[in-house]
């Protein structure tokens, strides 16, 4: 059901907003798609569809998000109310804010849990204490009684940061080197909670969320919205934009439909794509979501033919057209873009299946029909190859990474372990599910 209102509400007029986001559990299947309960609720404990709000929302560290207000939790999208210290013992009631600290230069902070209330904050590892801290000893530069704090990897922002909100100033610190800046983002306003979820970032008032921007604090238009029609199933409410003409198999990840490409760029972010859609696949124990593409990467609509990554920079490759984008933080169109494949990369465009590139490599890899050309990114004139015939007649993507090359074929992948392998096939590899393997599904 979670994911069925996601789909609904998704592809009507909300694209830019989240939709229900999807409980962690990738078993969660059509049967239970199909169920319609609401939140169930316990007597004396609060429900989290009144209009009070939250004090503050973060993802654990396995991906599970948890609502706070007073002494009680929601853990999940659709659980009743807890007592915090049921899960966190010892932590208090009535918090500031609440984080999962990304930092993996810091082996002792990476995916620990903080509590922010008055000025102390606490640390976590799973469910176990690690310390109580004053926030000025912890994080120097932080004030006491915050309203609202998030973290925000290296790959959303600049480097490992995290963003804190206290009244109308935002404190950007950044934690390979301590620094604090202070903004204003006039566009959003006292947030009561933040929250990351996949890619995007959420600044909570009451029951009202905004979306923003974590490195210049935009928000989209259309927002605030309440989240008690997103975050959560309350009775009477729903999406109101639905449209049914959308078909369903293209956001259902774990449809049988084909994937038009795989990539992951230098920072790691690997993404799927499908007509005109796209997952991000290495945030997968937060959830997942269907996202269109032009949502990171403006300006790219519908179907792509193939993609890769090379030199800080992504390469898609729509019928006879180039587009490359800067791989930074977010991904911008560099300028004068698209262009012709055939004069940026010397090869037809219109014939490319798929594409690869391998780690630390040059050598851009070109799919088309059963055979396999080669171009070496760094000459010019751009020459393709001669090349070699593969062992697939037909194959959808590409993608190299440093632990092979994979061929998506339908709904299999085939996987060599390098394109010396892949060039010297005598019988290719026993094929592998794509759903199960790359998406968390079932089957
Ligand atoms: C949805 O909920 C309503 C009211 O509780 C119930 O009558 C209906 O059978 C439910 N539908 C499904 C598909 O569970
Ligand atoms: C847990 O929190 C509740 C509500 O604040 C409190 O009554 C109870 O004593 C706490 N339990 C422990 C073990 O701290
Ligand atoms: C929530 O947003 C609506 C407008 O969409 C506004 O009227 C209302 O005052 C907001 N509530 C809070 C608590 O900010
Ligand atoms: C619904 O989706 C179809 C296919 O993408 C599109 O052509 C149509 O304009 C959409 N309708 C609305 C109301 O958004
Ligand atoms: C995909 O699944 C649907 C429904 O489960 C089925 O009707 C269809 O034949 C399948 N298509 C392929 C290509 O397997
Ligand atoms: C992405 O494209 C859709 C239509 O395909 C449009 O409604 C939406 O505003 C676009 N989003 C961005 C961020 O440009």
């Amino acid at each position: 059901m979670q994911f069925l209102l996601g789909v609904l509400c998704l592809s009507g007029a909300l694209t830019l907003s989240p939709s229900l986001p999807w409980k962690r559990h990738a078993s969660l299947m059509h049967g239970e798609m199909s169920q319609n309960h609401t939140h169930p609720s316990i007597a004396g404990y609060p429900n989290r569809c009144d209009d009070l709000g939250f004090d503050a929302i973060t993802p654990d560290e396995q991906g599970v998000t948890h609502f706070f207000r007073d002494e009680f939790l929601w853990s999940g999208f659709h659980s009743p109310a807890d007592l915090i210290n049921k899960t966190w013992p010892h932590l208090p009631d009535h918090l500031d804010a609440a984080l999962r600290m990304h930092h993996k230069n810091s082996p002792d902070h990476h995916d620990r849990m903080f509590f922010f209330k008055g000025n102390q904050v606490w640390q976590y590892r799973g469910n176990i204490p690690e310390g109580q801290f004053l926030i000025h000893d912890k994080f120097p530069g932080i004030p006491d009684n915050l309203g609202a704090a998030v973290e925000c990897p290296k790959g959303d922002c600049a480097e490992d940061s995290v963003i804190f909100f206290k009244g109308d100033t935002v404190y950007q610190l950044d934690l390979s080197t301590n620094a604090v800046k202070e903004k204003t983002w006039p566009e959003l306003h006292h947030c009561t909670a933040s929250y990351r979820w996949l890619e995007k970032y959420y600044c909570f008032q009451g029951t009202n969320f905004t979306r923003f921007n974590p490195i210049t604090g935009h928000v989209p238009d259309g927002y605030p919205k309440d989240a008690r029609n997103y975050f959560m199933r309350c009775e009477g409410r729903e999406h109101a934009h639905k449209n049914k003409s959308v078909d369903v198999s293209i956001y259902n990840r774990c449809s049988n439909r084909s994937f038009d490409e795989f990539n992951e760029d230098e920072l790691g972010r690997m993404y799927a794509f499908r007509d005109g859609w796209y997952f991000r696949i290495d945030s997968n124990r937060d959830g997942w979501h269907p996202w269109r593409t032009n949502s990171s990467w403006p300006s790219l609509h519908g179907k792509i033919d193939a993609v890769f990554s090379w030199n800080s920079k992504m390469y898609f490759i729509q019928g006879p057209n180039l587009f490359i984008y800067k791989t930074e933080a977010r991904y911008s169109l560099i300028q004068g873009y698209p262009k012709p494949v055939a004069e940026e990369l010397g090869i037809p465009g219109t014939s490319v299946k798929a594409t690869f590139i391998c780690p630390q490599s040059s050598l851009l890899y070109v799919i088309m029909g059963n055979h396999l050309q080669s171009v070496n990114l760094e000459q010019t004139p751009k020459v393709l190859g001669n090349g070699f015939r593969i062992a697939h007649f037909h194959v959808d993507g590409a993608m190299c990474t440093t632990k092979g090359v994979y061929l998506f074929v339908g709904t299999k992948f085939y996987k060599y372990d390098s394109p010396d392998q892949l060039a010297a096939w005598e019988s290719s590899p026993e094929p592998q599910s794509i759903s199960k393997h790359f998406m968390s599904c079932p089957h």
